[in-house]
């Protein structure tokens, strides 16, 4: 009576575990990322993570680390090459030691705004340059946007080159970022983005550049008085997976997926315009910084300055392509 018990319960636990449907998913993607939830990069990678569980019905779950909780900058782009995520949406600048030809887009005032830059991507070259990344193990999935970097410092106010002669910045690992501010007499200094906000605040060094929404999430504008509206350069993105972790996906997943990476383009280039206006009247409101927004006259000396750096770069990126850029604008 017992064994056959025995044998009932034995029996019933066999059942359960194969009828019990399995709520693993068949592939999990870790998405990497350095900056705050509430910025461009930050909305978009939960709405793609949304879109993927729900159209692909859980078969691909995406579990997103943002605040480089996982890596930070390069540390990314090595853990994407190895597998070790699936998937990251790096900078430009953090490309400079993998693909430096994408330094192109740091190159100070080659934009002229969102539209040129659109145009610069879905271009020709802009797709070339997505389709560069492969040679690292990568694919090249979108780009993605943020907007152009404002510049701040902790004790002068910036609104010509001679205010920022001989002080600190902390830039974004990139070439083109170090000569920028030598062309102006500073001195650049490359940081991870996980430590700017100390480094500002125990004067590590005098100043930085960046987007509004990422020194607003970042508090940045809590540790400097002067913030000057510059747009001098532009801050955008690629996002990237591991082509090995791509070949293998059957290819019904990758269109799904590449339909959402689609969807969230979109949604990401809107929040990108509506987060960077919205966080600076915070930034006005909060009271923390003066803000002061070049003049035409203001703006072309930066311009004459910055843009002398141009040729020292035409064999890494390419001299015809930055006068395709140059071509794109209205
Ligand atoms: C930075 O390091 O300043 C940016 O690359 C951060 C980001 O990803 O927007």
């Amino acid at each position: 009576m017992r064994l056959k018990t025995l044998c009932i319960g034995m029996m019933a636990v066999f059942l359960l575990s194969v009828a019990v449907p399995s709520f693993a998913a068949d592939y999990t993607i870790k998405f990497s990322h350095v900056v705050a939830v509430d910025t461009p990069k930050g909305q978009a990678a939960n709405k793609f993570k949304k879109l993927v569980e729900k159209r692909t019905d859980g078969r691909v779950m995406v579990e997103v680390y943002p605040n480089a909780s996982l890596y930070s900058d390069r540390e990314a782009i090595e853990a994407l090459q190895m597998n070790s995520i699936q998937m990251a949406c790096p900078s430009f600048s953090k490309f400079t030691g993998f693909v430096p030809e994408l330094q192109i887009f740091d190159l100070p005032f080659l934009f002229e705004d969102r539209d040129h830059l659109y145009k610069f991507m879905d271009s020709s070259v802009g797709q070339e340059l997505l389709n560069m990344v492969k040679k690292q193990n990568l694919k090249g999935l979108a780009y993605w946007d943020n907007g152009f970097k404002q510049i701040s410092l902790k004790d002068t106010p910036i609104r010509v080159p001679e205010d920022v002669a001989g002080k600190k910045f902390r830039i974004m690992s990139s070439k083109v970022l170090e000569a920028q501010f030598k062309a102006v007499d500073a001195s650049p200094q490359v940081l991870p983005f996980s430590e700017v906000y100390s480094a500002l605040q125990q004067g590590v060094v005098d100043g930085q550049e960046n987007t509004i929404s990422n020194i607003y999430t970042k508090k940045f504008h809590e540790v400097q008085n002067y913030l000057t509206l510059s747009n001098h350069g532009y801050l955008g993105y690629m996002l990237v997976t591991n082509q090995m972790f791509w070949n293998k996906l059957p290819s019904d997943l990758q269109d799904t997926i590449l339909e959402c990476v689609e969807d969230a383009t979109k949604y990401e280039r809107k929040k990108a315009k509506e987060l960077n206006m919205s966080q600076l009247e915070k930034i006005r409101d909060s009271g923390e910084v003066e803000i002061h927004e070049l003049t035409d006259k203001e703006r072309q000396a930066w311009q004459k300055e910055m843009q002398e750096i141009y040729p020292e770069f035409y064999d890494v990126i390419g001299e015809q392509r930055i006068q395709k850029a140059l071509d794109l604008a209205e």
